[in-house]
């Protein structure tokens, strides 16, 4: 995955469902494919930035799989980018969510005196890489209209579909969105030394009617989420 055509290095950019990837394979050129185990791993460029793009599927273990096997390939930043349940109060459709940090809201260690979320001997949030983050920001800053902020991203083996599960992930870990796949993400390129960011467009409010609004405005989040990727690949240095 080293080409000397783009001193930036790789951008591994992944996503866990089609429809939070398939706006980026349409741009994607220089367009070739490779098989890495489970995984289809779509070479190529995009804003003329060598990429990796790829689709690990629904859920922590997934991610990390992934994760594992583009940093394997030699991917040298990782971006990950989708749609979420919102959880900070007024936060709301096709907002986006640019991770300052995320944590593993369905880890639970607190009978052997860890704190809720914290991998034993790790840590219990992993930090966004600041570079990427401001990248980030400055990507959607350019998309006019579209709120942007930076918060807690708590990933979880869950859809959150329950207003009161939703409050308590709030309180709990002060988290500003919910979604299935980013800090798992996150902590295999901690363990790599390999920076990250996750970008996170609202798709639902996490409550009642999470499931209806997931369905009807994926598309628009996913999008959203896509031109914040594009700006991130369009600034690097
Ligand atoms: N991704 C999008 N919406 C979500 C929700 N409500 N819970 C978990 N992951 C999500």
């Amino acid at each position: 995955m080293h080409d000397r055509a783009h001193p930036e290095g790789v951008t591994a950019v992944i996503g866990a469902m089609d429809e939070e990837l398939e706006a980026l394979l349409d741009d994607l050129e220089e367009r070739r494919e490779g098989s890495h185990g489970p995984f289809t791993v779509h070479f190529g460029r995009l804003e003329g930035r060598a990429v990796a793009l790829a689709r690990c599927g629904v859920g922590k273990v997934n991610a990390a799989a992934l994760t594992q096997a583009v940093l394997t390939l030699g991917a040298v930043r990782l971006v990950f980018t989708g749609v979420a349940g919102a959880l900070r109060p007024g936060l709301e459709v096709g907002d986006v969510v640019i991770s300052k940090d995320a944590v593993q809201h369905d880890l639970d260690v607190r009978p052997l005196g860890y704190r809720l979320g914290e991998v034993p001997g790790e840590t219990w949030s992993w930090e966004v890489d600041p570079r990427l983050a401001e990248l980030a920001l400055a990507a959607a800053g350019e998309l006019g209209g579209v709120r942007a902020v930076l918060g807690r991203v708590a990933s979880g083996d869950v859809f959150v579909a329950d207003p009161a599960r939703a409050r308590a992930l709030r309180d709990a870990f002060a988290a500003d969105c919910a979604e299935m796949e980013g800090a798992a993400a996150a902590q295999v390129c901690a363990k790599w030394g390999v920076p990250f960011v996750i970008i996170r467009s609202i798709s639902d409010t996490a409550g009642h009617d999470a499931e209806v609004d997931f369905r009807s405005f994926t598309p628009l989040a996913a999008a959203r989420a896509k031109r914040v990727v594009s700006g991130i690949l369009r600034r690097l240095p």
